[in-house]
């Protein structure tokens, strides 16, 4: 079912008109896609979904969390863990604590990963980590941090190609456990991180349009990534000034393997390889 670019502002304005969602500066293509894919799931036309939007607050929920695109795995892009590793965690080391933002962590693989790498590198002790997210069901998922074993298996080969074989020098390979960090249980088809790696993390709901809930803090290392793709430029631009303003002196920005600050001011930060470092200006 073919949506007009109209449509899609109807039906950003009946969002906004009964809720505190704003999708207005999300990318128009993403959206169209999503919209197009709820009126044929809900088997709905435009208006008859608008009006369920506006009749009940449950079903708005859902299709909030619909539009919405969670994909995420452990150690996501494995080539850029060892980059984050190298540039930018070393980077921090001796700092005195490591606060870090992990801002759109879907179900929480990513915090999971990167909390791993820490505590391979003696690390995590030192670390404060926050992780948020628009969706609360993702949310819920990331707290428990227990997965479907069958649907990621590639997990298993990523933290092989991230902890166990040095990009540097691979006649060298490191033996880490699996068990040292997650429990798999192939009977009922689960994957659980351990308590420790669960008990480091506080979650929650944060909206990056509103900014609201904040955590109050100063990061050293903001990670966002394969979010701001689903934003239009002025977001995305918004979502970064906000990003730096609560970066430490000499911070990290982490985007999407995919995604760069074209459109920001270059003064601000300093790429460094895949990612971005503060400049105090
Ligand atoms: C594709 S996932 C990325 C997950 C993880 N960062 C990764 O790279 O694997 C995008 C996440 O952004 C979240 N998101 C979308 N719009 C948001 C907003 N306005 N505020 C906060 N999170 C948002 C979605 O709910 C989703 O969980």
């Amino acid at each position: 079912m073919e949506i007009s670019e109209q449509d899609i502002q109807f039906f950003i304005n009946a969002v906004k008109d009964v809720s505190t969602y704003n999708f207005s500066d999300y990318s128009d293509k993403s959206l169209k896609r999503r919209i197009e894919r709820l009126l044929v799931e809900n088997k709905v036309n435009l208006k008859g979904l608008i009006l369920k939007i506006q009749k009940d607050n449950a079903f708005l929920e859902q299709i909030v969390k619909d539009i919405t695109v969670n994909t995420t795995e452990l150690f996501r892009d494995p080539e850029v863990w060892q980059e984050i590793r190298q540039r930018v965690i070393n980077k921090l080391k001796d700092r005195k604590s490591i606060n870090i933002w992990h801002a759109g962590c879907s179900t929480g693989q990513e915090v999971y990963s990167l909390a791993i790498m820490l505590n391979e590198m003696g690390l995590l002790d030192k670390c404060n980590i926050y992780a948020s997210d628009l969706n609360t069901d993702v949310l819920e998922v990331a707290k428990k941090g227990e997965y479907k074993y069958r649907f990621n298996l590639n997990y298993l080969s990523n933290f092989d190609q991230v902890l166990k074989e040095n990009s540097y020098n691979y006649s060298q390979s490191i033996d880490v456990n699996y068990d040292k960090y997650f429990e798999i249980d192939k009977n009922s088809d689960k994957i659980k991180m351990n308590d420790f790696l669960i008990q480091k993390p506080f979650f929650k709901k944060l909206d990056l349009v509103k900014m609201d809930n904040l955590f109050y803090k100063d990061f050293d290392i903001i990670l966002c990534r394969n979010v701001l793709i689903y934003f239009n430029l002025s977001l995305q631009n918004r979502v970064i000034d906000f990003f730096y303003q609560n970066l430490t002196d000499k911070g990290f920005l982490i985007l999407g393997k995919h995604e760069s600050l074209l459109g920001y001011p270059e003064n601000k930060f300093d790429k460094k390889g895949k990612f971005y470092r503060k400049i105090d200006v």
